[in-house]
C-alpha cells in the first residue's frame, strides 16, 4: 500500500494551458487509492472542464465559494480541515501572489488558508513571469512559510519562449506527493545505494555483465528519499530514468562503480549494495573489435574489485549493508557473505524464482543481521520491500 492510499488530497487547478495536465494527475492519485477532490477555478475553467475533472476523480469539481449547494455539501472549511495534502498544479503567478499576500477571495485560497494540511505548489507560467522579481519573492516568502514546490521545466512554453516555466512532469508531481506525505524516519541521514548491473568490456562491443534491471536498487534509493535522507544512487547501465529529488551517478563497469561508492561513502551513514557486480572482467579487454576470424574463442578473467569488502576493511561508522542474490542454500550463503564482507546486515533474495528478483517489479526478502536475528519480508512490490528494509535498518543499524 503507498504512502498516498486513503488520502484525502484537494487539487487545485488554476488557469493556465498546462491545466490539461491536471487530468493525468488525478489520475495518477486515483490510482493510488487518494480520494481527489479537485478545486476548479474561475480561470482554470476557460482551459479545461469541470466535468473532465469530475469524471476522473469520481468526485463533485468544486468551483465557487459562494454556491450554495456546494457550500452545504461540501463546505471550504470542511474541505480544508479534512484535507491530508492540498496540492496545485498548475500553480499560476496570481495564486501564488494570493497565498503569499493572505488573499482569499475564491474556493481555492479560501481552502489554502483555511487548511493545517502541508501545500504543494507546482508553478507554470511564462518564463519572464517566472523570473519576475515579484514571483521570485513571493516562492521565496512561501518557501520559508513551509509550502513545498516542484520547480517547473525548463522547454518551448506555449507563448513561444524558452525557459524555465512549463509544468513539472506528472510523475515528478506525484513523487514530491509521496515524499511530502511519507513519514521522515531517515531525516538528516546520508545514504549510498548502488543498483543495477556493471558491464566489463570484453572489446568496444561485447561486455560480460550480470543480471539485474535496476528496479530493486532504484526503490531502495526513491524509499530512502521519501523518509528524509539525502541520498546518492551509484546505477550501472539499467533503462530506467534518473529518480527525481535525489542524486544519480551513472557508471559502467565494476571499477567506475567501486570509484563512485567510495568517493560518495565518505561522509555516508549507510552504504547499501543493492548492485548486481559483475565478478569478472576480461583481463586486457580488446582496443578494437574482436574479428571472428581467427578467434580462438579464449577469454582470460581477471576478478573484478569487490566493492563491499573494500568498504568493509575500513567501516568508520558507517552502516554496511549488502544484498544477496541466491539460487540455494539462501542463508547459509548469505550469512557467510554478510561475516566475510564484514557487514552490519545483508537482504537477500532467492534468484531462481521468476516472480520474484530479477526484473520483477515484486520481491520477497530475508534480512540477515550479524547478532543472529533474522526478518522476512513477505512477498509485495520491491516499494514495499524497500519500505520494510530501511525500517528494519532504521530501527536496527541507527538507534544504537
Ligand atoms: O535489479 P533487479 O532486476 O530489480 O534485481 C534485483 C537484484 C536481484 C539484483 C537484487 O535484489 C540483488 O540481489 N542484488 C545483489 C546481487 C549480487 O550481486 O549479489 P551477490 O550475492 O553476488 O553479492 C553480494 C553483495 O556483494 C551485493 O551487495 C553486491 O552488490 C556486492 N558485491 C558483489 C561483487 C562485487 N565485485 N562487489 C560487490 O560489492
Amino acid at each position: 500500500m503507498g504512502v498516498l492510499s486513503g488520502k484525502e488530497v484537494v487539487l487545485g487547478v488554476t488557469g493556465g494551458i498546462a491545466a490539461y495536465k491536471a487530468c493525468e494527475i488525478v489520475r495518477e492519485l486515483r490510482k493510488e487509492s487518494a480520494n481527489v477532490r479537485v478545486i476548479l477555478t474561475a480561470s482554470g475553467a476557460q482551459f479545461i472542464t469541470p466535468l473532465s475533472l469530475q469524471t476522473l476523480s469520481k468526485n463533485p469539481v468544486v468551483m465557487d465559494l459562494f454556491n450554495l449547494i456546494s457550500e452545504s455539501e461540501i463546505g471550504h472549511i470542511s474541505l480544508a480541515q479534512r484535507a491530508n495534502l492540498v496540492m496545485i498544479a498548475p500553480a499560476t503567478a496570481n495564486i501564488i501572489g494570493k497565498i503569499r499576500s493572505g488573499i482569499a477571495d475564491d474556493m481555492l485560497s479560501t481552502v489554502v488558508m483555511a487548511t493545517n494540511a502541508p501545500v504543494l505548489l507546482a508553478p507554470a507560467m511564462n518564463a519572464q513571469m517566472y523570473a519576475s522579481a515579484a514571483v521570485r519573492e513571493n516562492l521565496s516568502v512561501l518557501r520559508e512559510r513551509g509550502f513545498h514546490f516542484v520547480e517547473p521545466d525548463e522547454g518551448e512554453l506555449a507563448c513561444g519562449t524558452v525557459g524555465p516555466g512549463r509544468l513539472a512532469d506528472g510523475g515528478k508531481i506525484m513523487e514530491m506527493a509521496r515524499i511530502v506525505l511519507s513519514e521522515k524516519p531517515l531525516a538528516g541521514r546520508k545514504v549510498v545505494v548502488s543498483a543495477g548491473p556493471t558491464a566489463e568490456h570484453l572489446d568496444p562491443v561485447r561486455f560480460l555483465s550480470n543480471r539485474a534491471s535496476g528496479k530493486m536498487g532504484f526503490a531502495m534509493a526513491r524509499t530512502a528519499c521519501r523518509f528524509g535522507a539525502s541520498v546518492t544512487l551509484v546505477s550501472g547501465p539499467t533503462s530506467l530514468p534518473d529518480p527525481p529529488f535525489l542524486r544519480t551517478v551513472r557508471v559502467r563497469t565494476a571499477e567506475e562503480m567501486f570509484t563512485a561508492v567510495t568517493r560518495a561513502a565518505e561522509d555516508a551513514d549507510a552504504v547499501v549494495m543493492c548492485a548486481a557486480v559483475a565478478d569478472f572482467r576480461a583481463k586486457g579487454a580488446a582496443p578494437r573489435k574482436i574479428k571472428k576470424e581467427g578467434f580462438d574463442y579464449r577469454v582470460e578473467l581477471a576478478p573484478t574489485v569487490d566493492i563491499l569488502e573494500s568498504l568493509g576493511k575500513n567501516k568508520g561508522s558507517r552502516a554496511l549493508v549488502g544484498f544477496a542474490a541466491e539460487t540455494d542454500d539462501l542463508a547459509r550463503n548469505a550469512v557467510e557473505k554478510m561475516r566475510r564482507k564484514n557487514l552490519d546486515a545483508i537482504v537477500a533474495n532467492d534468484v531462481s524464482r521468476t516472480d520474484i528478483g530479477f526484473e520483477s517489479d515484486n520481491n520477497e526478502v530475508r534480512i540477515f543481521f550479524p547478532d543472529g536475528e533474522v526478518r522476512d519480508l513477505p512477498l509485495c512490490t520491491k516499494d514495499g520491500i524497500a519500505v520494510g528494509v530501511w525500517l528494519a535498518l532504521d530501527g536496527k543499524l541507527f538507534r544504537r
